[in-house]
């Protein structure tokens, strides 16, 4: 009973909070419901500097668009994200977009914001649900087709170097996400014709800096000098794993070939200092085709199925000296 009253007075709040940071961000105090576009975004959290660059990129382009945003940062619990979904029900926003920080698990809450009748956009990572039509579109990157091309560069690195074997530790991100099952998934199935690449092991990192570390140690401990291959599904893990491999003696990017996904500054920067090999670019910057979807579907227009941005590989295969500044 008292749980249920304060989970009242807490929407209340919320509702409150929202309605001042949508008129914070109004054209000459318009208040919302103007004729402004309301978009809800349920963002995942702040894990990786990639999360907190597409955050800013997304508020950016509310701005620009004059959107109102509703953004909630759901701490990476799908719980919370669920929550926020029912909160923008609530508020009646015009069109709810979220990143979901897992596959499963959304029929319900997707099926009350259909009876609700507000459009859906996935950004960044898709879901697996039992009804149809429950989103109208993705907006994220090609994660196979990332997997692949870090795949790519390796099979040319391992040409280069005359490698016979080539031994492989894989570092996943969150486990049942978009971005680690297709990774994975473009990677494997771009070595496993190749009699050279042998996968050791592929363990969970959860795109955390702290994981990285934590599986690059263990994997050190069990496979020592073995390891050849390092392959992060994300930059942060990366930068948690490099530390490691140098307090077990060895030379990143000399010793252990790594691979990295993201592109962000800080990776980059440790690409140009020689201790990553390859850096596949997922760039975060998808603000603007998310306020643009926001648009048309307000506009009762068609929307495209899915938007992939294009991405490219950057690795010691060239002059990484010219790489522009990332902005994330
Ligand atoms: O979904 C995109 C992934 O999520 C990025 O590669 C990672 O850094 C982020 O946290």
């Amino acid at each position: 009973m008292v749980k249920r009253s304060l989970r009242k007075i807490l929407g209340a709040v919320l509702a409150a909070v929202f309605v001042l940071a949508l008129s914070g961000c109004g054209k000459g105090g318009e208040e919302p419901g103007d004729g402004r576009l309301v978009l809800g975004f349920s963002q995942i959290g702040s894990e990786s500097a990639w999360r907190i660059g597409n955050t800013k990129d997304i508020e950016e382009q509310a701005e620009a668009f004059g959107i109102g945003l509703m953004l909630e940062n759901a701490n990476q619990k799908q719980e919370n994200q669920i929550a926020a979904i029912r909160r923008f029900i609530a508020y009646k926003v015009d069109v709810i977009a979220f990143s979901p920080v897992v596959e499963e698990g959304w029929d319900n809450v997707l099926l009350e914001a259909k009876e609700a009748g507000i459009p859906i956009i996935l950004v960044d990572r898709d879901i697996n649900t039992e009804h149809q039509g429950l989103t109208t579109c993705l907006i994220g990157a090609d994660f196979y087709k990332e997997g692949v091309m870090a795949a790519e560069y390796l099979i040319r690195k391992a040409d280069s170097m005359g490698l016979t074997q080539v031994n492989i530790v894989e570092i996943a991100g969150t486990a049942n996400s978009t971005p680690m099952r297709q990774r994975q998934a473009g990677f494997m199935d771009t070595i496993k014709d190749d009699s050279r690449m042998r996968v050791l092991e592929s363990i969970d990192g959860d795109f955390l800096k702290s994981r990285g570390a934590e599986c690059m140690r263990y994997l050190l401990e069990k496979y020592g000098d073995s390891i050849q291959v390092v392959f992060s599904h994300n930059d942060e893990m990366t930068i948690g794993a490099i530390p490691e491999i140098e307090k077990a003696g060895f030379k990143p990017g000399n010793d252990m070939i790594i691979i990295s996904i993201d592109g962000g500054q800080e990776a980059i920067n440790v690409l140009k200092e020689g201790k990553i090999n390859c850096v596949v670019e997922c760039t975060p910057k998808l603000g603007k085709a998310l306020m643009e979807t926001a648009i048309k579907l307000k506009n009762g227009e068609a929307v495209e199925k899915l938007i992939h941005p294009a991405e490219q590989v950057f690795s010691d295969e060239t002059d990484v000296s010219k790489i522009e500044p990332r902005g994330y």
